[in-house]
């Protein structure tokens, strides 16, 4: 939604009790809240930030402006859980209230150091003049959920960026803290800087060099650079906005990204024998994702599932965004697999056989498999008129087509209403995921995603089997 900037900016302590119940209250009022996903307390979501594990749980934060569906002074907003399926909000925040984080505490990461929680995050700042001077900063939480922040800028801008210049990602190494950060250069291309903790001191930071990554800089910007060790293999996820689409076919706005490597050489800040770029998700918004290389050998990620400079049906209840289900990544035959983690599992009811529902509670997940040489096709979200989410699963020609033209209420259609991906010819299984107004696929145990919303009217809910020879299981979930 479009607000004007003084609003965006108003100061948090300037908002009234009454304007923030009024907008705590509208979201209420929502048709499309999730049942299973984690969605804003009020406002906007944006970025997952701080994914981590510390005291004795899973870390995430979220990128807020919580005074409704705009992009404005942001903060983070603390969440725990125990099973990465269910994310408590603890009350716990990071507020843009200091000098060097007066316009917004951008995206970062976090990292356990000495039992504390070290917080790694752009400060955005601004001057009178609105001229951006993107710093980046620390700060620490304790196990009380206590926040104190360093003073000291950890990272300055460099000469050689732009007011572009955010996102660190902290991480270990074989036993050495780096960081990697978001930037764009003068010529208007995006790239990633590597930086290195001086004696693994997570105050002092050493530049290191430009991260080769076989990128070639046909985009203007890169947000949220990640790395992690999957298998043995250094995956770099980034979001590269403005990529030439020479370079990759996508349709949303911006894409979310990602190259396996085969090595890090911390020295030379170069990724070896990198991939081409694919697309992390091929449905109509996952971005920002953020994964990290947890203490039980698992590499978990999460999404945004939206997506910058879209306007969403639910802003008319002022608040915006959700985060996708933490998917576990994994290496196989040389292809990244996102499956969502095995708690997941936990939620499901009796087995029920796949057949026609004129109407669910919009709270699922299928586990269907299409034979080879069939053309099935699915519709969710569906009414009787059959208007809804048709997903066709061909596996003569090897492609899989999600279109939600007739689905819900529209919105970014400037962007098209169909999204697809290629695969084998051959028997192919699906996870499915429904959730109110947020589906989430999962082709062949997760060698292909694709993530979108669907904001459907309530007679909305229906499952129908339009042709082909699917078949499998319905799951309603318990919630
Ligand atoms: C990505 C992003 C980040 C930035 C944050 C601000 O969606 O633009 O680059 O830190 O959102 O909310």
């Amino acid at each position: 939604m479009n607000l004007p900037t003084e609003i965006r900016y108003r100061r948090y302590e300037d908002w009234t009790e009454d304007e923030k119940n009024k907008i705590a209250e509208n979201k209420t009022k929502s048709p499309w809240l999730t049942s299973y996903h984690l969605e804003p307390k009020t406002g906007l979501l944006n970025d997952p930030n701080g994914f981590s594990y510390f005291n004795g749980k899973f870390q995430l934060f979220y990128q807020n402006w919580p005074f409704g569906a705009a992009h404005g002074l942001k903060q983070w907003v603390h969440t725990e859980s125990s099973d990465l399926v269910h994310f408590k909000e603890t009350g716990v925040t990071l507020e843009p209230d200091h000098v060097n984080d007066s316009h917004g505490a951008y995206s970062g990461s976090a990292y356990e150091i000495d039992g504390k929680l070290f917080l790694f995050y752009t400060g955005n700042v601004r001057d009178d003049n609105w001229i951006r001077d993107p710093l980046q900063v620390g700060a620490w939480m304790d196990q009380d959920g206590h926040i104190e922040k360093c003073d000291k800028v950890l990272i300055q801008q460099p000469d050689d960026v732009t007011e572009h210049f955010r996102d660190p990602q902290i991480f270990n190494y074989q036993g050495q803290f780096y960081a990697i950060v978001g930037a764009q250069n003068h010529d208007k291309q995006g790239f990633i800087k590597l930086y290195k903790a001086t004696n693994n001191d997570v105050h002092n930071w050493k530049f290191v060099g430009n991260l080769e990554f076989g990128g070639t800089g046909s985009e203007y910007m890169i947000e949220c650079p990640n790395l992690v060790f999957v298998d043995g293999h250094p995956v770099l996820l980034y979001s590269p906005q403005g990529l030439d689409k020479s370079e990759l076919n996508y349709d949303n706005i911006y894409p979310n990204t990602y190259k396996i490597c085969q090595a890090f050489d911390t020295h030379a800040a170069k990724l070896l024998e990198a991939s081409p770029i694919y697309n992390l998700d091929y449905g109509f918004e996952a971005y920002a994702t953020q994964a990290f290389n947890a203490p039980d050998g698992k590499v978990y990620a999460i999404s945004w599932i939206g997506l910058p400079d879209i306007d969403y049906p639910t802003d008319q209840y002022d608040y915006q965004g959700a985060m996708s289900l933490v998917k576990e990544l994994s290496i196989r035959d040389g292809k990244l697999y996102q499956y969502p983690v095995s708690a997941m599992k936990d939620l499901r009811l009796e087995a029920k056989a796949l057949s026609n529902r004129s109407s669910s509670q919009n709270t699922y997940e299928l586990e269907v498999t299409v034979p080879a040489d069939d053309k099935s096709q699915l519709i969710l979200f569906s009414d009787e008129q059959l208007n809804g989410l048709t997903i066709t699963i061909d596996t003569t020609q090897g492609q899989i087509l999600v279109d939600r033209s007739s689905a819900g209420q529209q919105y970014a259609v400037d962007f098209g209403n169909t999204r697809q991906c290629d695969i084998d010819k051959a028997e192919t299984k699906l996870n499915i995921f429904v959730d109110k107004s947020i589906f989430e696929i999962f082709v062949n145990d997760g060698e292909k995603v694709f993530t979108g919303r669907v904001f459907p009217s309530q007679d909305q809910s229906g499952i129908y089997i339009k042709e082909g020879q699917i078949s499998g299981s319905y799951f309603e979930l318990r919630v």
